[in-house]
């Protein structure tokens, strides 16, 4: 186990909240990265320049700071489009986060469906997985006319994925599926599974909102069809979302939310829009927010990525083997490939209990279902401890994390 690089500490001096202390004067141990990652120095600069000397609305605007904060948004477009390799810039949409972004896509592609079927009380039926995260279920269920299959999951916490060809007939027609889980951290072998879908006709959504930041994501590569992620989980400001379509799908994709910045024409009886990505953007958007997306995009394309995941992978690993070997401890979610989330539960001692207690040690877990409950009915367990880990945590910090747990059964016992 390789220790903290002078690059891991040099990267870690970049988040002031990680100088944090909590409880009176403990230093903080943030393993809540799969909630919400801090933002390094650049992005608070960032939304304080746009504040202090180009608050403008964009795309309205025919004066000096408006052009210029118009610029600004539309080079993180750019910078967007280059982090996960789209072909076009406006592929791009910004939205105020992932769930939105599945809420519209659930929005917009039942009503095609619903356009284009021949049969009014035949429901199309699209897949999703029981490891989904209630954003990737629930938009879903909302629509009536669509029929719901699940592709389940092994003991292990992997998809079962010789049940897929089993769920596609000749009604299905999307597949919306996660690329890394939230709350076991399994990564999805998403290749094996877009091709066969993609065989089928399928269109193909991914949530990639918990590996963007921990893994790469090529959009060209996997060749789906939408994706969709959220700032919040890649060192950027809370309240945007990006939703990735291939140029074609956008184009054909209708409008659920309208109103001014969306629109080429309207007249009292109709209205046209413009084409994507405006189409998409109805309102002013969080253009602070966007801004410190692309700064924070920027500061990971200014390191070594690589570098930094592999460090991630060897906190999990590092982990992983020093929970196990405390008495009581259960790893849930055991798959062969996962991003740097470790969840657990401890025989005895509800999770929710153990977060506490972690609290008082000044560490920072998410001690809950994580809104993924069928995948807790799937471990059987109403919750789990989880740490996830970012490039910019230590071993030391592991360390604290399995004394505390240690601590914390010496406690229940
Ligand atoms: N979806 C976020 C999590 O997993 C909030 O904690």
């Amino acid at each position: 186990m390789a220790t903290t690089t002078d690059a891991i500490a040099k990267v870690r001096q970049e988040f002031p909240f990680l100088r944090r202390k909590v409880h009176g004067g403990l230093p903080l141990t943030y393993f809540d990265n799969a909630a919400m990652t801090p933002v390094p120095s650049i992005v608070q600069q960032r939304l304080a320049s746009y504040y202090q000397s180009d608050t403008a609305n964009i795309h309205r605007g025919l004066y000096y700071v408006s052009v210029e904060a118009t610029r600004q948004y539309e080079d993180a477009r750019k910078r967007v489009q280059k982090f996960i390799n789209a072909k076009h810039c406006d592929e791009i949409i910004f939205m105020p986060g992932t769930t939105i972004a599945l809420n519209l896509l659930a929005q917009a592609i039942s009503a095609q469906f619903a356009a284009t079927s021949n049969n009014d009380s035949e429901k199309t039926e699209i897949i999703l997985t029981t490891m989904e995260h209630h954003s990737n279920i629930v938009p879903w269920q909302l629509q009536t006319n669509l029929c719901i299959k699940y592709l389940p999951m092994l003991a292990n916490g992997e998809l079962d994925l010789d049940a897929l060809p089993q769920l596609i007939s000749s009604k299905t027609k999307l597949i919306s599926l996660v690329h890394a889980s939230n709350s076991i951290g399994t990564i999805n072998p998403l290749p094996e599974i877009l091709q066969l879908c993609k065989a089928h006709g399928l269109i193909t959504i991914v949530d990639a909102a918990q590996s963007v930041g921990h893994m790469p994501v090529d959009v060209q590569t996997l060749d789906c069809d939408y994706l969709v992620f959220s700032s919040h989980k890649i060192y950027a400001p809370t309240g945007v979302g990006v939703l990735y379509g291939k140029q074609d799908m956008l184009k054909q994709l209708p409008v659920v939310s309208g109103g001014g910045g969306s629109i080429k024409q309207v007249d009292l009886d109709k209205t046209s829009f413009l084409p994507p990505p405006a189409k998409f953007e109805a309102g002013t958007p969080n253009i602070s927010g966007v801004l410190g997306l692309d700064s924070a995009l920027e500061f990971l394309m200014n390191n070594d990525l690589p570098q930094l995941w592999q460090h991630e992978q060897d906190l999990l690993s590092y982990a992983t083997a020093a929970l196990q070997e405390i008495d009581g401890v259960r790893i849930i979610g055991t798959a062969r490939q996962k991003v740097s989330i470790l969840s657990f539960v401890i025989a005895g001692i509800h999770p929710h209990d153990i977060g506490t207690l972690l609290d008082f040690e000044g560490i920072a877990v998410r001690a809950s279902h994580h809104c993924t409950h069928p995948t807790m009915k799937h471990f059987k367990v109403p919750a789990t401890v989880r740490a996830a880990f970012s490039f910019f945590n230590t071993t030391a910090e592991v360390d604290l994390l399995v004394k505390a747990v240690s601590k914390a059964i010496h406690t229940f016992r």
